[in-house]
């Protein structure tokens, strides 16, 4: 049977590529499992630094696999926790960025929200149209997206199920950055080659940090970075980072 993640390494930067063109890149069990050991594998690795996640042209994912969902009873999801398995892919601690061309729709669009942040090409198109199907977003949509982009917007993306376009997902502070469709690889692995040149534990600790940001008071949340911060200091890099800014020289980081 044909892959439907497949892999490409290029230094400390691993690209994992949703592949299944004939169905846009819905995400069924074999995405879903082939994504975590794949993805899992590679969070373990010291040697990556930073993963890409990504889909085709067309499609990063138009959603959950509404064929295979579709004659599910409501007992087969409830026992089998459906979706449960994205979760072990949002909580890796490798930093990771989803380059978005075309359709990240549903469950597309919620794995992209799953990633650390999103580049996207001017053809991406978002949306979490389930209530078109007599359901809701079930893969984290309607707490990952309000999070991002708000109340106002949030209930008009979930309630009309109508799609936006990359410059309004820029504006509104879903995406990062907007790229022509056809640079769409090369920025996002530049970004990613920069995330993996510094400090592994630096960036782990870094985005766990801004995470941190979601799920908890600010005095917390200060106290939280305080104590990551100081625990930095533990390390090789921190002592070599510093050196090589006085030494007018590059950091030759170890990430240890
Ligand atoms: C299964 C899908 C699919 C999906 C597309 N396909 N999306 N199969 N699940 N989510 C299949 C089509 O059936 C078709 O197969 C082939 O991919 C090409 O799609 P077309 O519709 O022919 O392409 P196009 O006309 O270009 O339209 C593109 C599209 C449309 C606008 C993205 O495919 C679409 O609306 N897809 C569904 C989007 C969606 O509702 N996503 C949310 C899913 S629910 P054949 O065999 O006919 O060629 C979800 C969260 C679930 O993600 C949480 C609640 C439980």
């Amino acid at each position: 049977m044909a892959e439907t993640v497949l892999v490409e390494r290029k230094g400390r930067v691993a690209t994992l590529r949703i592949n299944r063109p004939e169905a846009l890149n819905a995400l069924n069990s074999a995405v879903l499992a082939e994504m975590l050991e794949k993805a899992a594998a590679l969070d373990a690795d010291r040697e990556i630094g930073c993963l890409i996640v990504t889909g085709s042209e067309k499609a990063f994912a138009a959603g959950a696999d509404i064929k295979e969902m579709n004659e599910k009873s409501n007992m087969d999801m409830f026992y089998d926790d459906f979706f449960a398995g994205w979760d072990g892919f949002a909580k890796l601690r490798t930093p990771k960025i989803a380059a978005v061309a075309g359709y990240a729709l549903g469950g597309g669009c919620e794995l992209a929200m799953m990633c650390d942040f999103i580049i996207a090409a001017d053809s991406a198109k978002f949306g979490q149209p389930e209530i078109k199907l007599g359901v809701i977003p079930g893969m984290g949509g309607s707490q990952r997206l309000a999070r991002s982009i708000g109340k106002a917007k949030a209930m008009d993306m979930v309630l009309t199920g109508r799609m936006m376009d990359a410059a309004e997902a820029e504006r509104c502070g879903l995406v990062s950055r907007i790229v022509a469709a056809d640079a769409l690889m090369d920025e996002a692995m530049k970004a990613a080659e920069i995330i993996a040149g510094y400090s592994k534990p630096s960036t782990m600790v870094a985005k766990e940090a801004v995470d941190r940001a979601f799920e908890t008071s600010l005095a917390e949340g200060l106290h939280y970075e305080r104590r990551v911060f100081f625990g930095l200091f533990a390390t090789h890099d921190q002592k070599e980072g510093m050196s090589a800014f006085a030494e007018k020289r590059k950091p030759d980081f170890r990430h240890e």
